[in-house]
């Protein structure tokens, strides 16, 4: 199955190529960039499917996460015949595509919020969560009198309560993101069966996967409970009462059916936590919910062998039944790894090390649009802000979400390529030697290095779909382990050796192989045969794969 062989690339489409000059990447920006992405030869980077970050028409307080009209393209990234021409092109090169559902909340510009917030009778007073507020009173003119705000819950990106009173309604509508994005009560039959449509409708375009935003959050307490507080999160909130609800496995059951009656199609589910057993819950046995939850993990992760072998035993752990794992390190929502992971002259041999283990592990692998150039976003002042929660937060980095999103870097030209004028956020002052060209030419760039990975796991079984084992016993600084794929004809067994120190290190395998290492992919050796019996002198940072 593609989404479980394959390898995923995601495009925040503002940012990943301007085909029309005003400074905002598009769709048929993405179009003319295929090729990179995959023309079937080594000479592109070799991905399988691409996911995109919403593109559908919105007001952009959220930058698309807040959607006025589910079935349309917002202009700015173009129409509904490109979106055609794009997912027609893409599969010519055996490119999947998927689309960013965000069924969570719609944009206060949505149809169905202006008629919802007009009265408490309307055809849509109930699509969405209202309330009168604690302690509201009916007046002796039947006048309403307002309440106070119903519970604690958090706006996360207005950093402020998540009620927001309408005064036409007299109620309050719930946003937990920004107050432009009133959430919808998944409670109600209708607007279910409204999005349940939605669903079918892109599956018939030819859309072959769902990424679902924030569905842990669909449903919230039926008593409107506050949260207790919590010293361990952010908001100082334990979010047991907005999220993570039990009925929302329903409906990923329900999601299922519907991709299921289609071929081939898939959902890959935001649940945002470093909780694997938690994120595992949506995947249900692995053939009755979502067909994967997103496991985040690595993004809380120090770079620490011991902390990332730790991180994935607990994530193989957590899934049931036939449930499929996957990996990411960087995404549209937090700083690149490439960042988080800095060290100075030793940055880029580390995102190798990261790239290999992306690439062996047993799970589908989530590349974000820049990770293969190590992009990290550079510096951005206060003025260059976009995002809300971004601004809101400066100058702590740690929730800067714009650094993540800034152009993509193509070549030297102005504004690397990217566009014709000026880009919406800036692009990293360090593009003229850093982009794709640049790497292109470089044989020993990451850039070059992600090629080789991903075109040595299309053609390795092992890679794709063995069985993982590891060789604990070299922990902390290195993470040795194996890949098996055993059928009737062929016993195929790689070894990956890889070394997250700035120290040389010696390892002995002759426990676990017994005949010599032919090296398939190395950051210090290629081609060569390896005679293992005395023992092998890893260099710093380095990487090993080879054929045993
Ligand atoms: C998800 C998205 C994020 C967005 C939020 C609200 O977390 O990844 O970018 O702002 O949902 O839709
Ligand atoms: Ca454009």
């Amino acid at each position: 199955m593609w989404w479980k062989n394959g390898v995923i690339y995601q495009i925040y489409p503002r940012s990943f190529m301007d085909s029309n000059g005003d400074g905002i990447g598009d769709l048929k920006g993405i179009t003319q960039k295929l090729d990179y992405l995959n023309d079937g030869t080594p000479n592109s980077l070799g991905v399988d499917a691409i996911w995109i970050s919403p593109f559908f028409k919105s007001p952009m307080k959220d930058f698309g996460y807040d959607i006025s009209d589910y079935r349309d393209i917002d202009s700015m990234f173009g129409t509904i015949e490109d979106f055609k021409e794009l997912l027609s092109e893409a599969h010519k090169r055996n490119i999947h595509i998927i689309i960013d559902m965000v069924l969570n909340h719609t944009s206060d510009q949505h149809p169905w919020f202006i008629e919802s917030r007009l009265s408490r009778d309307n055809t849509k007073a109930d699509w969405y969560i209202w309330h009168s507020g604690k302690n509201a009173k009916t007046g002796e003119d039947g006048e309403i009198i307002r309440g106070k705000r119903p519970n604690n819950w958090f706006a996360q990106f207005e950093l402020k309560n998540a009620w927001w009173y309408d005064p036409d309604r007299k109620q309050f509508y719930l946003g937990t993101f920004t107050r432009h994005q009133p959430e919808l009560n998944w409670r109600n039959q209708e607007l279910r069966e409204e999005m349940y449509d939605l669903a079918r409708y892109w599956l018939d375009i030819g859309v072959d996967g769902f990424r679902l935003d924030v569905i842990n959050w669909f449903i919230k307490d039926d008593q409107f409970r506050s949260n207790p507080y919590s010293l361990k999160s952010i908001d100082l909130q334990k979010h047991i009462y907005d999220r993570n609800r039990p009925e929302t496995i329903e409906i990923c059951r329900d999601l299922r059916k519907i991709t299921d009656s289609y071929h081939e199609r898939m959902m890959v589910g935001e649940v945002f936590t470093d909780n694997a057993e938690l994120a595992s819950e949506y995947c249900g046995d692995g053939t009755d919910a979502l067909h994967m939850a997103f496991n985040f993990n690595f993004l809380f992760q120090p770079w620490r062998a011991d902390k990332i072998y730790d991180s994935i035993i607990k994530w193989y752990d957590s899934l049931k039944g036939e449930s499929w794992p996957n990996f990411t390190f960087s995404n549209h929502d937090n700083l690149r790894h490439s960042y988080r992971y800095r060290k100075g002259e030793d940055t880029t041999a580390r995102c190798k090390v990261a790239a290999a283990l992306l690439m062996t592990l047993r799970g589908t692998p989530f590349i974000y649009y820049g990770e293969e150039l190590g992009m990290t976003g550079g510096r951005l002042r206060r003025k260059d802000m976009k995002d809300p929660l971004s601004y809101r937060t400066y100058p702590l980095k740690r929730f800067c979400r714009d650094m993540a999103r800034t152009p993509m870097q193509w070549d030297s030209s102005a504004n690397s390529g990217f566009s014709g004028v000026k880009p919406w956020l800036p692009v990293d002052s360090n593009f003229k030697s850093n982009n794709v060209s640049v790497q292109e030419a470089d044989p020993d760039s990451l850039l070059n290095f992600y090629k080789k990975l991903i075109w040595l796991r299309k053609q390795s079984v092992p890679m794709q779909s063995g069985d993982i084992k590891f060789y604990q016993e070299y922990l902390p600084g290195v993470l040795v382990f194996q890949r098996e794929a055993v059928n009737q004809t062929s016993n195929q067994k790689l070894i990956i050796l890889l070394n997250f120190t700035e120290s040389r290190v010696n390892i002995n395998l002759s426990s676990h192989i017994r005949n010599d290492l032919k090296v398939l992919l190395g950051t210090h050796r290629s081609d060569e045969q390896i005679c293992i019996s005395d023992g092998l002198e890893l260099n710093k940072y380095e990487v090993l794969i080879g054929l045993c």
